[in-house]
């Protein structure tokens, strides 16, 4: 399959498992490359502890990127986070960017609350590809973003796993309204787990989609087994969800998503932190589903069995190619 997504990031198959906090790792990273798809190292890839400093994230991320190189020969990219609110300076996306640089990686998946144009233009100056998802995406911020000097959009809907966007824009109706209005490619994301939301994707413009969900339940994801037996237990109406931090956070209903659940609607959004602030390494990381969160798609419910990330990238291209 050619399109523009394989053409810009050299890989068989437009299918690109996303960045996850704490749930990526270069052993899985390699596993979506070396399938055809291309991997993303995401924020704590490959840890189980918290680094301390900017300069200890930046090495510890070289070390996956190196052991993601002698695993796979294919591309693969790095989750790059713009700086956000007020900031147009972060020392995190400095260090980390320095990293990107010396190590020669060739694609990120930039996040942000807008695009940061002075980041467009130092990572284009060393030729990095740049997909942007925006992390409260609307159509008019798309289309925005679009003109900026990206390479590819990502659109995410409010069916998507982690922290959702501000606004309830399904990936049912933000793509094709995407797609329909900017000249770079796009690629769908939020609820897709299969070839059937593949091929749906791909029929409303999309020309990639970009999964996360059911990535977590492959074998090679570091996510913790309990983790990924609630993936194959969940119904998608027992999801429980919160505004948080950033966005939104829809988890299984664990002790801790509950309290945390709880204090929101009380109105004691620091006290919630508490419960939900570490939740996805407690949860996801370590498998402690009472102390912790277990962010999914509402999807998830359609999961039944954990793959091989082979596997899942041939049963989508198996369907796509039909
Ligand atoms: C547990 C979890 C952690 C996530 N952490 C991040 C992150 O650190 N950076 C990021 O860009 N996206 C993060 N995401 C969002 C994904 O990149 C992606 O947008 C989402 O998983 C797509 O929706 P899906 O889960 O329905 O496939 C996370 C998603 C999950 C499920």
């Amino acid at each position: 399959m050619k399109n523009r997504i394989t053409e810009l990031l050299d890989i068989e198959y437009p299918i690109i498992s996303a960045a996850m906090t704490w749930v990526t790792s270069a052993e899985f990273v390699a596993a979506v490359s070396n399938a055809g798809g291309m991997g993303v190292l995401g924020p704590n890839a490959g840890q189980t502890e918290k680094s301390s400093s900017p300069e200890d994230t930046a090495e510890r991320l070289r070390k996956e990127i190196k052991k993601v190189k002698e695993l796979t020969d294919k591309p693969f990219a790095v989750n790059y986070i713009f700086p956000m609110g007020d900031n147009t300076e972060d020392p995190f996306t400095n260090a980390i960017f320095d990293i990107l640089v010396e190590e020669k990686v060739k694609n990120v998946i930039a996040i942000g609350q807008k695009v940061i144009q002075k980041e467009v233009i130092r990572l284009k100056k060393h030729n990095i590809n740049i997909i942007y998802r925006d992390l409260s995406p609307t159509v008019q911020k798309l289309v925005e973003a679009g003109k900026s000097g990206v390479d590819a959009l990502i659109a995410t809907g409010y069916e998507a796993g982690g922290h959702m966007s501000d606004y309830k824009i399904s990936t049912l109706s933000i793509v094709p309204q995407v797609t329909a209005l900017v000249e770079i490619p796009v690629i769908a994301a939020g609820g897709i787990i299969d070839g059937k939301g593949a091929l749906a994707a791909f029929a409303m413009g999309a020309e990639g989609v970009y999964m996360g969900t059911r990535f977590i339940a492959t074998k090679e994801n570091p996510a913790s087994e309990a983790t990924k037996k609630a993936i194959l237990n969940v119904k998608s109406e027992e999801f429980i969800e919160f505004k948080s931090g950033i966005g939104h956070l829809r988890t299984i209903p664990t002790e801790a998503g509950k309290k945390a659940f709880e204090l929101i609607n009380q109105g004691k959004p620091e006290e919630a932190y508490k419960y939900y602030g570490n939740g996805f390494k407690v949860g996801m990381l370590d498998g402690d589903l009472v102390n912790g969160t277990i962010s999914l798609s509402e999807a998830a419910g359609g999961i039944k069995e954990i793959k091989t990330c082979a596997e899942v990238i041939n049963e989508i291209m198996n369907t796509l190619e039909k």
